[in-house]
């Protein structure tokens, strides 16, 4: 059931949150990330919300935080907005919270008069780009890129006109 995702603007008190679930192993496998401290997201969240270009939510299952979804590009003039990032505990993938994100997301987009949005995933993440499809998103090119961990992966561009 996803009646209950919500998502909320990211705050001060959301750090430790954040340092979990992007530390978890299955998360940093999945982005090619490398580990971080607890002082990185505190850091972090204070740029945020010094920054004009980009906004980050918590997605709440209830009150409980489950998630992190990221949009960024919004200080451009070319009315497309990245999805930045989205992260889901393990614990609770594949149940279709995914998706309700990042529509939750689509239309605050469409809200806001955004005429696109677009994104970079891994072309073997598979789960990301079934979430992404279902949501309207199509593959408009491919990449290679070397992330942070080193590893030099087969990546896409998403796009989905609003
Ligand atoms: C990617 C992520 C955000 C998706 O969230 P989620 O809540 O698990 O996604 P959803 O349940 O809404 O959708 C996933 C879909 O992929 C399908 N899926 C799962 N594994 C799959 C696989 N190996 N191949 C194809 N489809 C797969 C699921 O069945 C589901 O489709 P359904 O709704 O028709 O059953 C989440 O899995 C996550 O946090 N992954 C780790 C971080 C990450 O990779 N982020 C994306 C970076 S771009």
């Amino acid at each position: 059931m996803t009646d209950n995702i919500k998502l909320r603007a990211v705050c001060d008190k959301d750090a430790p949150f954040l340092f979990q679930i992007m530390n978890s192993e299955s998360i940093l496998d999945a982005l090619n990330e490398l580990p971080t401290q607890l002082c990185d997201w505190e850091d972090a969240i204070k740029e945020w919300s010094k920054d004009d270009d980009e906004e980050d939510y918590i997605i709440c299952d209830g009150e409980s935080p489950i998630g992190w979804i990221g949009i960024n590009n919004l200080s451009s003039n070319d009315k497309t907005a990245y999805l930045k990032l989205v992260a889901i505990l393990p614990t609770h993938h594949n149940r279709g919270i995914g998706q309700n994100a990042v529509c939750q997301v689509i239309d605050m987009m469409k809200q806001i008069g955004y005429s696109k949005i677009a994104l970079y995933t891994d072309l073997d993440n598979h789960k990301a780009r079934a979430c992404y499809s279902k949501c309207g998103f199509k593959i408009i090119d491919t990449l290679e890129e070397e992330m942070s961990n080193g590893k030099t992966v087969s990546r896409c561009i998403m796009e989905l006109k609003l």
